[in-house]
């Protein structure tokens, strides 16, 4: 009895915060998450690294303004997403392709916000990352303004920083480390490594935590005063597939963004890397792929507009 009341009572606190749930479109749209996944699976066909770039996009649209797609407006020189903070971010195409066609099935239904939440977990899973609902109901935002990205990390800050900017949104270091370890699909330009490989700061040259039989390799990829839009592998000997690989390269030296380097300098973020390589972590666990599901959803509920709040976009790079 006890127990039915806390549910029940859950459940009316949850209504009453106007929360995500999975299955949000199962009446009003049953076909939303398989139209998204078939629009990502076919864009992956054609290129195969589009399941790294949606999988950012989602945590570029979380960062600022919550999870509501403010990134994907696109109305002229102060939009958001030409922020310096969200360089490189793309994907915006595929996600306006599934609404495009979503449209089509049951127009003003299903936000874009969660088309691309949705489109991130369909990367997760296409590159053969764990298999996760969902819970949607986003709304979509009306503010896009290019001085509100103050909010996203970069690979230049400190650990400090790195672990401020996540707690500032709801997120623990673990969840700085699990997230980061989505670095684990997916590449770099050079233009992010110039600091780390010639000018690590204080006195300049190399990170010094670069393994030395990484570094001639790194240097060789990007020169110093070459071309800044060579891209390298983000996970080295393993960029295409979604596994813990990232978490060993980083604490083996492998690391290639300096953000990533710094999560094994700390204490609390370096025990939360160990623990997934301890002697009896294979079999009794944690599992690096159940922690990123939890912490992926968690990033998803950042700043959520539900109910009422904001709107449903007809296209996705335009207010209504
Ligand atoms: C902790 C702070 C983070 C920093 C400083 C950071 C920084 C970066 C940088 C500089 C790149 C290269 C971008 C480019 O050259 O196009 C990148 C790529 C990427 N980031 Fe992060 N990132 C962070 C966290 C995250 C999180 C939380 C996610 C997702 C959950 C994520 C997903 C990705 C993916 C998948 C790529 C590869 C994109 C591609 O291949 O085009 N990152 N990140
Ligand atoms: C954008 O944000 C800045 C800083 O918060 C603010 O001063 C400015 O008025 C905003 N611009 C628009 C068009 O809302």
């Amino acid at each position: 009895m006890a127990l039915v009341l806390v549910l029940i009572f859950s459940y009316l606190i949850g209504i009453s915060k106007g929360q995500l749930r999975v299955g949000f479109y199962a009446e009003t749209c049953p076909e939303a998450e398989s139209v998204v996944s078939a629009v990502v699976r076919d864009a992956l066909q054609s290129n195969p690294n589009t399941a790294a770039v949606l999988l950012r996009l989602h945590f570029h649209d979380c960062f600022v303004q919550g999870c509501d797609g403010s990134i994907l407006i696109e109305d002229g020189p102060g939009a958001e997403r030409h922020a310096f903070g969200h360089q490189g971010v793309g994907g915006f195409e595929v996600i306006e392709r599934a609404k495009e066609q979503l449209e089509t099935v049951c127009r003003g239904v299903v936000s874009c916000s969660d088309i691309v939440a949705l489109a991130a977990r369909e990367a997760v899973a296409l590159a053969s990352g764990p298999f996760y609902q969902v819970p949607t109901g986003r709304r979509d935002g009306r503010v896009s303004n290019i001085s509100q990205a103050g909010d996203m990390p970069d690979v230049s800050d400190s650990i400090q920083q790195l672990k401020a900017k996540f707690l500032n949104k709801g997120l623990s270091e673990k969840d700085l480390v699990v997230l980061s370890a989505a670095h684990t699909i997916g590449t770099t330009a050079c233009f992010f490594m110039t600091q780390r490989l010639y000018k690590f700061p204080p006195g300049g040259g190399s990170d010094p935590t670069i393994n030395l039989e990484f570094l001639p390799e790194l240097k060789a990829k990007c020169p110093q005063n070459g071309d800044v839009n060579v891209r390298l592998p983000i996970d080295r000997g393993s960029e295409r597939i979604f596994d813990n690989q990232i978490l060993r390269n980083i604490r083996d030296g492998f690391a290639v963004l300096q953000s990533d380097a710094r999560l094994y300098e700390d204490q609390a973020t370096k025990n939360v890397i160990d623990s997934y390589f301890g002697f009896l972590s294979p079999i009794f666990g944690p599992f690096f792929e159940t922690d990123f599901v939890e912490s992926i959803v968690r990033m998803g509920h950042i700043g959520v507009k539900t109910g009422s709040r904001g709107e449903i976009r007809r296209v996705c790079n335009a207010f209504n």
